[in-house]
């Protein structure tokens, strides 16, 4: 994370020229270079041009032209503006910290093993197993195959991310289906203490499948049931019970 977090946005001076084009405005900076190297910076800019700064990593103020190296002299000095940096550079440091610390909590992520149509492969069949929703981007999804390794035919997005510190990957496993094998989708990832195993259901196929069995089905009970509509019917009428006597 290089990001320069601009924390708090404090002050904001602008002082106008008359030709209106000339402003100045200062900056305070939390700057994260990692969780224990936390710069705490203020900056004076005039015209895009840094005039002075404070940077907590020396401990002092900086003056960039011949006059403001004057007044980072004095700055330097004046030991209740040095101790109100200090102080600034720990608020600084304890927000950021946990702010950091927040973020960087991993969110576990939801997995589903679904099956796809194999486009122009030798094999017959793919499954799709899809990550979602997870952080950080550090993840190992591989296959098994009766608890075996696949590495063949085995392809993978990258890690995507969606803009708001949470990361998705599908992998993809192009395979031959073989009658009462098990296929399962391992997830390797930091919010797990053990890798995590999905399974594929064949029984649950696609939605396609499952409506073309259901509706199999439903065409089989039909005929079964006019078959036996038919059957009564003949046996009612063409059979008259005749008491013996
Ligand atoms: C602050 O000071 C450190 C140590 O000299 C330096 O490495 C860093 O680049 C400085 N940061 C800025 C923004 O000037």
């Amino acid at each position: 994370m290089g990001v320069c977090s601009f924390f708090p946005l404090l002050c904001l001076l602008l002082f106008f020229s008359r030709a209106g084009a000339l402003f100045g405005y200062g900056l305070l900076c939390c700057q994260f270079i990692s969780s224990d190297n936390i710069v705490y910076l203020e900056q004076v800019y005039f015209n895009k041009v840094l005039l002075l700064q404070y940077n907590s990593t020396l401990g002092k103020y900086t003056g960039y032209t011949r006059q403001t190296k004057e007044i980072a002299d004095d700055l330097n000095k004046n030991h209740a503006f040095l101790t109100q940096e200090k102080k600034n550079e720990e608020m600084c440091k304890t927000h950021l910290s946990s702010m950091v610390d927040d973020f960087s909590k991993p969110a576990e992520p939801s997995v589903t093993v679904t099956s796809a149509e194999a486009v122009g492969s030798k094999h017959r069949s793919m499954l799709v197993c899809s990550v979602y929703n997870f952080y950080p981007k550090q993840i190992r999804v591989t296959w098994l195959r009766n608890g075996q390794e696949v590495t063949s035919d085995v392809t993978s997005t990258d890690e995507l991310s969606n803009g708001k510190w949470l990361y998705q990957i599908h992998s993809y496993l192009e395979f031959t289906p073989i009658p009462g094998e098990k296929i399962s989708c391992m997830v390797e990832h930091a919010s797990f203490t053990q890798p995590k195993l999905y399974e594929w259901d064949p029984t649950l196929g696609s939605k396609m499948n499952r409506i073309a069995v259901g509706t199999a089905g439903l065409l089989l009970g039909l005929v079964f049931f006019g078959a036996g509509v038919t059957c009564y019917k003949k046996d009612t009428t063409g059979q008259v019970l005749v008491p013996t006597s």
